[in-house]
């Protein structure tokens, strides 16, 4: 199979629509980017990475932040992380609080905000704050094999300064005693997270365990194990986008996180790592073009895992 003629056939294919959906506006910050941008990046066991149009511009990776988290805290906890968050789809946008009462603090998945919160608390343990990012923007350059990756400081700080809606979360969490550390703590870790800045050819390349069975086939490095890989992949197509997980599995067929940034990070097991961004969004927070271009794909390749 020609993957960069697939790659770039698919770009060419939805070029015309960009611009499409809506930016995220609640974080003020990302309001600011040029919303007909669109990269599409495709990397594999091969080596090189396919990519097309906007694949080496840095975006605010968002909620596809969570991935990296999840995989890190479950390295530091174990399977005891599960004691503190479920693995069920919520049925739910991704800042709901209505389950979280009813089920006494424990939210449902590790990528729905509340999820995310406890996850980030248990990947900082008993760190501060400071050491845990640092490890967390080590860890990503390690496996981008780029030292490029940053953290958009101004996007934290706008992420912060509008933010009551994930503290009234981790105020919630806290008073079911579900977070180890300080409120403020976790959510300064928790927001710089999401505002990783990254692009869609370092995305594609330092996910490659998941596809992957936990170990990037071109670098070597391992991240986790074969089976907590499958199970975080299982996690991304249940849950990755949150109230609009079924359609996105229905259309695409493998499994995905999306980011309000409007990047999709898409894992198809034992064939590539996808990054896709554009940053108009549909209503459930997933970029509208990027969901477009990694249904192409599967249909160009017929990489569905169904
Ligand atoms: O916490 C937030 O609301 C954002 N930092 C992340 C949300 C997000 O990316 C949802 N995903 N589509």
């Amino acid at each position: 199979m020609d993957l960069q003629r697939i790659v770039d056939e698919t770009w060419e294919a939805l070029a015309d629509q960009r611009g499409s959906g809506t930016p995220a506006r609640y974080i003020p910050a990302l309001e600011l980017v040029d919303p007909r941008q669109f990269g599409i990046a495709m990397a594999t066991r091969d080596g090189p990475v396919y990519c097309a149009g906007d694949a080496d511009v840095p975006f605010s990776i968002q909620s596809v932040s969570k991935v990296f988290a999840l995989a890190l805290a479950l390295e530091r906890e174990g399977p005891a992380l599960w004691d503190v968050v479920g693995r069920e789809p919520s049925g739910n946008p991704f800042n709901s609080i209505l389950q979280l009462e009813r089920e006494k603090g424990v939210p449902r998945n590790p990528f729905i905000n509340a999820g995310a919160i406890v996850t980030t608390d248990r990947f900082i343990g008993d760190r501060s704050p400071e050491v845990a990012i640092d490890d967390l923007l080590a860890r990503l350059r390690l496996m981008a094999r780029d030292e490029g990756v940053t953290i958009d400081t101004e996007v934290a700080r706008s992420e912060s300064q509008t933010g009551s809606r994930n503290r009234s979360l981790a105020y919630f969490l806290a008073d079911f005693g579900r977070l180890l550390n300080p409120v403020e703590d976790v959510l300064s870790v928790y927001f710089r997270q999401c505002s990783l800045a990254m692009s869609c050819r370092q995305l594609a390349e330092s996910a490659l365990f998941l596809p992957f069975d936990g170990t990037d086939p071109v670098s070597g490095v391992t991240m986790c194990s074969p089976s907590r890989a499958r199970r975080i992949n299982a996690l991304m197509l249940l849950c990755g986008h949150y109230d609009n997980s079924g359609q996105f599995a229905f259309e695409v067929g493998f499994p995905g996180k999306s980011g309000v940034g409007g990047g999709i990070l898409a894992s198809v097991p034992g064939r590539a790592s996808i990054a896709v961004w554009s940053p108009g969004l549909n209503r459930a927070g997933t970029s509208l073009l990027g969901a477009k271009a990694l249904s192409d794909i599967a249909l160009r390749t017929g990489w569905s895992v169904f």
